[in-house]
């Protein structure tokens, strides 16, 4: 164990841009960038191939149980690996982007990804982006922020990111990530609420760069007093 690498915990709502500062944090620290949103898509995608519903949760227990689930460095960022093939465009879809919260409900589902993300976070160095990271999966990290934005802002976002064959209308995507927000929220299992010990930041009026470079400054400030 290094103990010049700490943890950092990086949650927050859907759109907040967590996955871009979580990146570009990792990437500046030589650090290693952990998506757990992604490992959920991932199982999210195997239901929707299995015919499985969200709400089917001895099925969902029994599929995930058989699922290997794995994030590699490639060329052009994280790769997403199901049972060894390459999943990361398809995890990125609008269906499985409606569905993921009801299957991140699902207790075994959480189960298994928690233990694998506890798994990646053990040698220490890593940045994880989620819902539940300074909660619950890396209750310890020593740095952990809780980056949101406004529904608006964030539904922006989302709709530049949107391919155009999957344009839908603004206020459409709103309504979508304001019943994500509410579904995570809620949800009995570690739910998305911000940590006592976390930093919230609001990337509303601030650029990625801003956003990153806060972090940067937090991360020096906890290397210094450790
Ligand atoms: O960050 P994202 O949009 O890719 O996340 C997809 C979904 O997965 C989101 O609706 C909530 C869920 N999720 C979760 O429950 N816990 C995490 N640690 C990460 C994501």
């Amino acid at each position: 164990v290094r103990s010049d690498r700490m943890n950092v915990a990086l949650d927050g709502p859907a759109g907040a841009g967590k996955s871009t500062v979580a990146r570009q944090v990792a990437k500046r620290l030589g650090y290693v960038y952990v998506d757990t949103g992604a490992m959920y898509r991932a199982v999210t995608l195997a239901a929707i191939r299995s015919g499985i519903r969200p709400d089917e949760a001895d099925k969902l227990r029994e599929l995930v149980a058989s699922l290997e689930i794995a994030l590699m460095p490639g060329p052009e960022g994280q790769v997403v690996l199901l049972n060894g093939e390459d999943v990361t465009e398809q995890i990125r879809t609008r269906d499985v982007t409606l569905s993921v919260s009801a299957v991140a409900a699902n207790e075994a589902v959480r189960a298994k990804l928690v233990d694998l993300q506890r798994k990646m976070a053990s040698e220490r160095g890593i940045v994880m982006d989620g819902r539940d990271i300074g909660t619950h999966v890396l209750p310890d990290a020593e740095l952990k922020v809780f980056l949101t934005a406004s529904v608006q802002i964030r539904a922006f976002r989302r709709f530049q990111e949107l391919k155009e064959e999957d344009r839908v209308p603004i206020e459409q995507l709103e309504r979508e990530i304001a019943e994500r927000d509410r579904s995570d929220e809620q949800r009995e299992i570690s739910p998305l609420i911000c940590a006592k010990d976390a930093v919230v930041l609001d990337s509303s009026d601030m650029t990625i760069e801003q956003v990153v470079e806060a972090i940067l400054d937090m991360s020096r400030t906890k290397m210094a007093e450790a």
